[in-house]
């Protein structure tokens, strides 16, 4: 049975699909997609700078193939993402006054919600509003609307725009407890003035350490209190050392001073028996907290195929070999597939 079968009655098993992956419907990875997954998330063709470059350009060459590969095979489409900072057009981000942000926002997201109206199922309105105290991140949105009320004006305009599509709310790290202050007061916010909000989706870009079952499972439990579903949106376990885990020196935003370094990348061939048995270890640990509460997750999405097109080769340090995902390089199964699959 693949993943997709196991979990039927539980959450949606959802992959990140790059362009390449919706241009190339016969490859192996394709093959691998619709055998397992019965979910999908754009990994960078419907965000903004992609999208919509220009004021009056928009660019909707992959994202309408995007759609149709989802509807071909069934799939829960997922649209990421409507509002980030990151990966923003710069013309948005040279925006100075609060009218011409507002007017902004909006004719992005009704043209774009609005042109896949019924046919997203989920959309990620908002990413990573947060920083990592639970204060509002200080974006181009949040400074030049002046507070959060840009995070209102989003749900709305998603709402408005395609009324049948669940609106998430997406971040990393939102299993840290300051940081769920923040994701409740943003949810609470919208909910108090009658605005949609369906879910609140948790990133889970994790590593073999962190952060702890415990951490994860008060999250689920605080966010599905408020009514709202929990998704696990771009899960990945790392297997390789974090630069801002190393002991002793403090190590600055820039990370290149460690490329290169046998250190950083460990299994630049192969993972070792030891290092697959720990993934695999990991993978049953989350895979049974979700478990334990299906009834409040609706999706968990793999922040991509298989370890060869994970961003993860190329974050936080460029040019590394990681493997934090379920399937090879080679497309096959890891230990860490198996030990998910025996949950069921
Ligand atoms: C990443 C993509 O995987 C990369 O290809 C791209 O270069 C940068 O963005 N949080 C998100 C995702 O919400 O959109 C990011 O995806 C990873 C972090």
């Amino acid at each position: 049975p693949s993943l997709k079968e196991s979990f039927k009655n539980d959450f949606f098993i959802g992959a990140a699909i790059s362009k390449s992956q919706i241009n190339q419907t016969d490859s192996l990875s394709n093959a691998l997609l619709k055998k397992e997954f019965n979910s999908i998330t754009p990994e960078n063709d419907m965000k903004w700078e992609q999208i919509h470059p220009e004021k009056d350009s928009f660019n909707f060459e992959t994202a309408d193939k995007y759609v149709a590969l989802g509807e071909k095979n069934n799939m829960h489409i997922v649209g990421h993402t409507l509002l980030w900072h990151s990966q923003l057009a710069p013309w948005v981000q040279n925006i100075q006054d609060s009218a011409t942000m507002a007017s902004t926002i909006k004719a992005h997201i009704n043209k774009i919600a609005g042109r896949y109206k019924g046919r997203i199922n989920t959309w990620d309105v908002v990413n990573e509003a947060l920083n990592e105290d639970g204060s509002p991140r200080e974006s181009v949105f949040y400074k030049v609307m002046g507070g959060e009320n840009y995070i209102e004006h989003a749900f709305m305009l998603a709402e408005n725009a395609d009324p049948d599509a669940k609106l998430v709310y997406n971040d990393y790290n939102l299993w840290k407890s300051e940081k769920r202050k923040g994701v409740l007061r943003i949810v609470k916010n919208l909910q108090d003035k009658g605005i949609k909000i369906d879910g609140v989706g948790m990133q889970a870009h994790w590593s073999l350490e962190g952060p702890s079952i415990e951490d994860i499972e008060n999250s689920i439990i605080a966010y599905s209190s408020l009514g709202v579903k929990v998704s696990f949106t771009e899960l990945d376990i790392t297997v390789l050392p974090n630069p801002w885990d190393l002991d002793g020196a403090a190590v600055e935003q820039s990370y290149e001073q460690f490329e290169g370094d046998p250190k950083m990348n460990p299994y630049p061939v192969k993972l070792t028996d030891s290092a697959q048995i720990q993934l695999a270890k990991r993978y049953e640990d989350i895979f049974k907290l979700f478990l334990k509460h299906r009834d409040k997750i609706e999706r968990v999405t793999f922040w991509g195929v298989n370890d060869e097109q994970s961003w993860l080769n190329n974050w936080p340090i460029n040019g590394r070999t990681n493997h934090p995902l379920l399937f090879d390089r080679n497309f096959e199964p890891k230990k860490a597939y198996f030990s998910v699959l025996a949950l069921k």
